[in-house]
């Protein structure tokens, strides 16, 4: 098989995510690259066939031990059309537990398939100053081992006159898979002191929560606690405030301090 065009398809609002699929193209090296970004507003309703490529980099971020609901709606509107495809999630240090089996999962029902597999290690969202948690992270050895990572489905992949005789790749997790949290509805509060109103948070919330004539007011219900908007401002006005999001914070500095290393599946 040859690999000239690769798509790279990630829901990533604190874009760790995104710049490991980024690593990793640039150990595969195809020459044409195309982005599909599932994080914007915009991504709600489009839909995408992939089957003007030679391979696919689907990546998203561990929410909870699953993947964001989110990343979920928008991705079933792709098309696979048999595309071989790398599968990535990237988590904040604690524990990926059945995403990435859902993301094969998922990836196979919209007619992809997946050849092989990685879990990556990002900065946790809600690692904050005086509550680190995997900062930095992915740092230059988790690079190195995303672009080596790419080197190796190369390897894999040019050998093989098609991707059909594969055998299913097989990943860790369990189904059913974890239920999903009911959480109380929230969402970061903004220092008006320090706020600007430049309009960075309005752009990077995924679910368009932040009104661009009052970002002060993000809609707690369509708050999906990803951080994007804190991390993104550029003033460092706005933190999560909720005592039980401040709790979990903590109990994940606590428990979560020793470092993962990825995992990859071939
Ligand atoms: C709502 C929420 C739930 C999360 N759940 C987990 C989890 O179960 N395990 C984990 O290790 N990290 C968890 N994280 C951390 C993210 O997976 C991690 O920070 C990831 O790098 C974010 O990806 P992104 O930068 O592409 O947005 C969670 C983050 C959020 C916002």
């Amino acid at each position: 098989m040859e690999i000239d065009a690769a798509g790279l398809i990630y829901f990533s609002p604190t874009h760790t995510t995104r710049r490991i699929l980024a690593a990793i193209a640039e150990g595969l090296g195809a020459a044409g690259e195309c982005q599909v970004d599932l994080t914007p507003p915009a991504a709600e309703g489009q839909s995408f066939s992939a089957g003007v490529w030679d391979i696919a980099l689907i990546g998203a971020p561990v929410y909870a031990g699953r993947l964001p609901a989110m990343m979920v709606s928008r991705f079933r509107r792709l098309e696979g059309q048999g595309t071989p495809a790398v599968i990535v999630v990237v988590y904040g240090n604690r524990a990926y537990d059945d995403a990435l089996l859902e993301l094969r999962d998922l990836a196979v029902a919209v007619g992809f398939q997946p050849i092989a597999a990685g879990a990556f290690i990002g900065e946790h969202s809600y690692s904050a100053v005086g509550a680190p948690i995997a900062v930095g992270r992915p740092d230059a050895m988790d690079l190195a081992k995303a672009r080596a990572f790419g080197g190796a489905v190369r390897k894999k992949v040019t050998v093989l006159p098609s991707a059909a005789g594969l055998a299913p790749l097989s990943v860790p997790g369990n189904f059913p898979y974890k239920e999903h949290p009911q959480l109380p509805a929230t969402a970061p509060v903004v220092d008006q002191t320090r706020c600007t109103a430049c309009g960075q948070c309005v752009a990077l919330c995924p679910t368009g929560a932040i009104p661009q004539d009052d970002p002060a007011v993000a809609e707690k219900g369509r708050c999906i606690r990803c951080c994007a908007c804190i991390k993104g401002c550029p003033a460092g006005a706005r933190t999560m405030d909720d005592p039980r999001i401040r709790q979990v914070t903590e109990y994940l500095r606590q428990t979560c301090g020793d470092r993962k290393e990825p995992e990859t599946y071939l």
